[in-house]
């Protein structure tokens, strides 16, 4: 592949956040962070200045210089205001849509008798939308759809809803394995087409995702 992408700065988002509701409890999610971290660092061959962050994740990181490390949707929305402008964004991350109104300064106690608590949520800020209403919106911006249902309605929705130029669309039902596990399968959404990437390695599928970017940045 052409290097077309040398300098680009390209900002990656991925892994889950943890949403507190006291100092060691917290609303999370299954992702491990491997399809952002896998196109952050297939990027980063091609000469990209790639920042990734990522949610709380257990992962190899070691060959990317820009990785900054986040653990709530606040603080990601923080770090990716923080680090842009971008000329790309490829928003990966499983962002918790809401998080507790209220963190709790000691932990919860269970007292007996007493009913479980009721816990009241709050949404989070949208970070994908963000940046595509953003003033330095970059040239081209990703998102993701994970959907366990109506995975096309869904991720054609979202493709409008957020304001960005391509859905990277996966079914993670439970069958699929895919959150979380080592293998996907996407459906890359634009306005006008559709490309199928067939079930193989996260890193592979990176590997396709990356070339279409540099196809769509070559013109
Ligand atoms: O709205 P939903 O979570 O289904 O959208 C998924 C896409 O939006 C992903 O690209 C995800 O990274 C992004 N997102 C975000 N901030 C949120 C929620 C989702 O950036 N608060």
């Amino acid at each position: 592949m052409t290097r077309v992408l040398k300098a680009k700065k390209v900002l990656v988002t991925a892994g889950p956040t943890y949403e507190y509701l006291d100092d060691i409890r917290f609303i999370g999610n299954r992702s491990s962070g491997k399809q952002g971290a896998e196109i952050a660092k297939c990027l980063h061959k091609l000469d990209a200045d790639v920042t990734l962050i990522i949610g709380p994740v257990n992962l190899e990181l070691s060959s990317l210089s820009k990785v900054i490390k986040v653990e709530t949707a606040i603080q990601m929305n923080e770090a990716v205001k923080k680090a842009g402008p971008f000329d790309i964004a490829i928003c990966a991350a499983a962002v918790g849509d809401w998080r507790p109104k209220k963190k709790a300064k000691t932990k919860i106690k269970k007292t007996s008798g007493n009913k479980p608590p009721i816990v009241e949520l709050v949404e989070n800020p949208d970070i994908l939308k963000n940046i595509c209403i953003g003033k330095d919106r970059p040239s081209l911006v990703i998102g993701f759809a994970a959907e366990t249902n109506d995975l096309l309605v869904n991720a054609r929705l979202k493709l409008r809803n957020k304001g960005c130029d391509w859905i990277v669309a996966n079914g993670v039902d439970a069958e699929s394995n895919c959150m979380g596990g080592e293998e996907n399968e996407v459906i890359i959404i634009k306005k006008n087409e559709e490309i199928r990437l067939a079930r193989q390695s996260k890193e592979k599928i990176a590997w396709h995702i990356c070339k279409k970017i540099v196809e769509e940045i070559s013109g």
